[in-house]
């Protein structure tokens, strides 16, 4: 077997593993989700769910990681039959790799548009809107521009891109590759240290354009209004189950957890390397990013133009309203507007591609790992069926959502239950403790033992429960002939992936 890879430095591994989970996710996504749940009614279930979920799982993640890594591994099939001896375990591992191979695809399509916007803002093609609009007029042309771009007019079960989505798109699976083929620290971690401090750059000069806005449309507005929608506490509103889950989904998904790619990342770790300070580092880089970056872009410009209601009215109304409507219909507005566009867009980029070649890894890294392919290979070879898989979510109408239903949200927490319960109870949190401490530049407090052991499982099992019964049953009843060719899409790759998965053990055994 070749040498494995390996980050080249604490510094670039840091990076790298911050823009793993710096994404769409902390931009895009937080917002919705804050401004949807509340605003400060989300914050504390938010941090709550960070310590107890978040901070102990992402440790667990790092050092289940390295210990797949040291032995050769990159991939949670075989890391997870390192903690459970058990030939079940590999398949319980196979949503580390099909997993993100399914959100990447929904993925990437969406980083695509952020890079299209960038550039439509920055050569004046996004619609223009008169001053004194209405909120309906500055909106409307924006949402319009929108759902051309990427064809979603009417209710047909097909969509149709316009040629600059399809063009766009194809660009951003060439980078991605591009990036993919040089490796670990010869293509990820160099994209790092460029996308990272460009990234932090253009959020700085956004959030403090946001916070210089004053009242440009009515004195009762302001950016300071939706700070303070965000940061004033509502403790009358903990009771609702329906905010916890939303806030602990977005944990999930912001520190990249439950989706195999902490894992392949930390697999490239040396034995000797920290995992303590590190891991909580990144955590603490990326809601930095999200809390206070995240927090004070989309919602504060929201609030200061149309108002603390109709701003959580816009993040109501869909997933990409606040990003794609109203940001653009705000920048607009505003003096040198092209450019803080191609700001906003351009930060999400950013943001999304550096998150999008973690989630294409673990593919890379089973197929080297496991079938000893090339690196360079395995990536040409993950990023044709990438572009091919990805055709779902681009033609097919409410193939997106369905499919961040399942792999963003409902398999991410499954597959984070099942790990803990490996590390914890059968590989024995006493060996996992010892393990994660090794090398460790932070002696983590005693309170994070009993954490992972009781409150971190019960917490997930809560979560699951909780969602079967507010989420799963309405969304599995949900049915339509585009929601079932995408759940017959997802199985075909489960199946696809055991297979191989399968293939891979018993090419072990006859060697
Ligand atoms: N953690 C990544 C994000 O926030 C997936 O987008």
């Amino acid at each position: 077997m070749s040498e494995r890879e390996r980050w080249a430095t604490r510094i670039g591994l840091i990076l790298a593993m911050a823009g793993n989970a710096i994404g769409l996710g902390n931009f895009l996504r937080f917002p919705v989700q804050a401004a949807k749940n509340g605003g400060g009614a989300f914050m504390i279930p938010y941090f709550v769910s960070f310590l107890l979920l978040g901070i102990p799982l992402m440790w667990v993640e790092w050092t289940i990681g390295r210990y797949g890594g040291v032995r050769g591994h990159g991939t949670t099939p075989r890391m997870f039959s390192y903690l459970w001896k058990h030939p079940i375990s590999r398949y319980l591992g196979l949503l580390g790799v099909v997993g993100p191979f399914l959100i990447v695809i929904y993925y990437v399509y969406i980083e695509s548009w952020t890079l299209a916007f960038s550039m439509f803002s920055l050569f004046g093609k996004l619609p223009k809107v008169p001053h004194g609009a209405t909120i309906d007029q500055a909106l409307q042309p924006y949402q319009n521009f929108f759902q051309h771009f990427i064809g979603s007019v009417g209710n047909s079960m097909v969509l149709h891109p316009s040629l600059w989505a399809y063009f766009f798109f194809i660009v951003t699976i060439v980078i991605n590759i591009y990036v993919l083929r040089r490796g670990i620290s010869r293509g990820i971690e160099v994209l790092a240290k460029i996308a990272m401090p460009t990234l932090f750059v253009f959020a700085v000069i956004l959030a403090i354009r946001v916070w210089t806005l004053g009242s440009p449309v009515s004195p009762e507005f302001s950016s300071l209004k939706g700070l303070s929608f965000l940061w004033t506490p509502q403790f009358d509103k903990l009771n609702q189950w329906k905010i916890w889950l939303a806030a602990a989904g977005q944990i999930f998904f912001t520190l990249s957890l439950g989706m195999g790619i902490i894992h392949t990342y930390a697999s490239y770790l040396r034995e000797e390397d920290d995992i303590t300070g590190s891991g909580l580092a990144t955590a603490s880089v990326n809601e930095f990013a999200e809390v206070v970056l995240g927090a004070s872009i989309a919602i504060p410009a929201a609030v200061a133009f149309f108002g603390v209601v109709a701003a959580q009215q816009i993040a109501a109304s869909g997933a990409f309203s606040l990003g794609f409507y109203s940001m653009p219909a705000v920048l607009a507005q505003m003096p040198l507007g092209g450019i803080f566009g191609f700001f906003w867009f351009g930060l999400l980029f950013f943001a999304g591609i550096t998150s999008s070649v973690a989630l294409t890894q673990p593919a890379i890294a089973f197929l080297v790992d496991e079938f000893d392919w090339k690196r360079e290979k395995a990536a040409t070879v993950v990023g044709i069926v990438l572009f091919a898989a990805a055709q779902v979510p681009i033609f097919l109408n409410g193939a997106l959502d369905e499919l961040d239903f399942w792999m963003g949200t409902f398999f991410i927490t499954l597959f984070a239950l099942i790990e803990i319960i490996l590390f914890v109870w059968v590989f024995g949190i006493d060996r996992g403790w010892e393990e994660m401490h090794k090398g460790a530049r932070l002696q983590v407090p005693r309170f994070f033992y009993w954490v992972m052991k009781y409150v971190t499982p019960i917490m997930l099992i809560g979560i699951i429960g909780g969602w079967l019964f507010t989420e799963w049953i309405p969304t599995i009843m949900k049915s339509g002939t585009t929601i079932w060719i995408t759940r017959i899409f997802i199985l075909i790759m489960l199946i696809i992936g055991g297979i191989l998965v399968h293939r891979a053990f018993q090419r072990e055994e006859t060697a």
